[in-house]
C-alpha cells in the first residue's frame, strides 16, 4: 500500500496504518469542530470531489456529498455503470485523467491494488471510501463518536464481535492509534487479517483473538459489529456459522454497565444484531452515522489544504 503522502504529491487518506496517530488525533479533533460549527465557512469553495463507486453505498455517497456542499465544494459521483471502468479502462488511466477535472478522488473499490493504482497514478488526493480490507473513514467517525459520549478510548476495551472484516481491520488501526485494546471474537474461518494484527502489536497496541463473543463481551466498553455478509462476499453458510455472534441483550449485558454498541450501518436486524440492541439506550449508531459527514469534512480538508 503507497503510503498517504508521497514526497511533495498529494496528500491521501488512505489506511489508519499509514498515519501517525498526532495527525489522526487531530482530525478527530477537527472533525468535532466541524459538528460544533466552530470553523471557518466554505474553504472548499471551487473544489470538485469525483467518487467513484464500484459497490453500493447510502452513508458515504450522501455523507461525503453533503460535507463537499457544506465547505462550499461540489461532487461528481461516478458508479460503475457511468464509466469507462466498467468496459474495462484501467483505474490508472481513470485516474490521470480524472485528475485533470477534479481536486480529488474518493473510490469505494473491492481491491485494494485498485486504490493503490489510483493513489499512483492520480496527481490529486485520494480518500479511501471502502476496499474489502479496510474502511478508515468508517471508523474515524466511531472514534469521533466514542470520545463524544465517553470521553477517551485510552485504556478502554472494544469488543469486536462476528466476521473480521474490513471495518474490523481499521478499528484494530485505530485501537492501536488511540490506545484502546481490542479483543476480536470471531469464527477460526473469519479471523481479521494477520496483517492489520501484525501491525497494531508490532506498535504495542493489543489485539486479543478468540472465538467466544461472551468472552470478548466480558466488561467491555464498546461492543462493535457489522454485517455478517459484506459487499462482495459469497453466502458460504455464513450465517450458520456467524449464528452465535449474534449481538444481543444477553451478550450487550456482559459488557460494562455504561458499555456503548456501534455498527457501520446498514445493519441486517435479527442477523449480527437485535432490534432490541438497535434501538436501545446503548446504541450510538445514528450519531455513528451523522459522524461520518463532520469527520469526512476534516479528511476533505485536511486532503484539500
Ligand atoms: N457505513 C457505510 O459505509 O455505509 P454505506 O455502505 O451506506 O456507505
Ligand atoms: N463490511 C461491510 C461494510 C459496509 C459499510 C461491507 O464491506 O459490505
Amino acid at each position: 500500500m503507497t503510503s498517504q503522502t508521497t514526497a511533495g504529491g498529494p496528500r491521501h487518506f488512505l489506511d489508519l496504518d499509514r498515519f501517525d496517530s498526532q495527525t489522526l488525533r487531530q482530525l478527530v479533533d477537527l472533525g468535532k469542530a466541524y459538528k460544533a460549527g466552530r470553523t471557518i465557512n466554505r474553504p472548499l469553495a471551487g473544489k470538485l470531489l469525483a467518487m467513484i463507486f464500484e459497490k453500493p453505498s447510502t452513508r458515504t455517497r450522501v455523507s461525503f456529498e453533503a460535507g463537499m456542499k457544506q465547505l462550499g465544494g461540489d461532487v461528481i459521483v461516478l458508479t460503475r455503470g457511468d464509466t469507462q471502468l466498467g468496459r474495462g479502462e484501467t483505474v490508472a488511466d481513470t485516474a490521470r485523467v480524472l485528475s485533470r477535472f477534479v481536486d480529488a478522488i474518493m473510490i469505494r473499490t473491492d481491491s485494494p491494488a485498485k486504490l493503490d493504482d489510483l493513489v499512483s497514478y492520480a496527481t490529486v488526493p485520494v480518500i479511501n471510501g471502502l476496499t474489502d480490507e479496510s474502511h478508515p473513514c468508517q471508523v474515524m467517525a466511531d472514534v469521533m463518536t466514542y470520545e463524544e459520549h465517553r470521553g477517551s478510548l485510552a485504556g478502554k476495551v472494544v469488543a469486536w464481535i462476528g466476521d473480521g472484516n474490513n471495518v474490523a481491520a481499521s478499528w484494530i488501526h485505530a485501537s492501536a492509534h488511540f490506545g484502546a485494546t481490542i479483543r476480536l471474537a470471531c469464527p477460526d474461518s473469519l479471523m481479521p487479517a494477520d496483517k492489520a494484527v501484525s501491525w497494531a502489536r508490532e506498535r504495542g497496541g493489543r489485539v486479543d483473538l478468540m472465538t467466544d463473543p461472551a468472552q470478548a463481551a466480558a466488561g467491555a466498553d464498546l461492543i462493535v459489529t457489522d454485517t455478517w455478509l459484506s459487499m462482495g462476499c459469497r453466502d458460504d453458510d455464513r450465517s450458520k456459522i456467524l449464528a452465535p455472534y449474534q449481538v444481543n441483550e444477553a451478550l450487550m449485558d456482559r459488557a460494562a454497565p455504561d458499555a456503548l454498541f456501534m455498527h457501520c450501518l446498514p445493519a441486517h436486524r435479527g442477523e449480527e444484531v437485535t432490534d432490541a440492541v438497535m434501538d436501545g439506550p446503548r446504541s450510538v449508531v445514528w450519531d455513528e452515522a451523522e459522524n461520518r459527514m463532520h469527520v469526512q469534512k476534516a479528511i476533505l480538508t485536511w486532503c484539500l489544504a
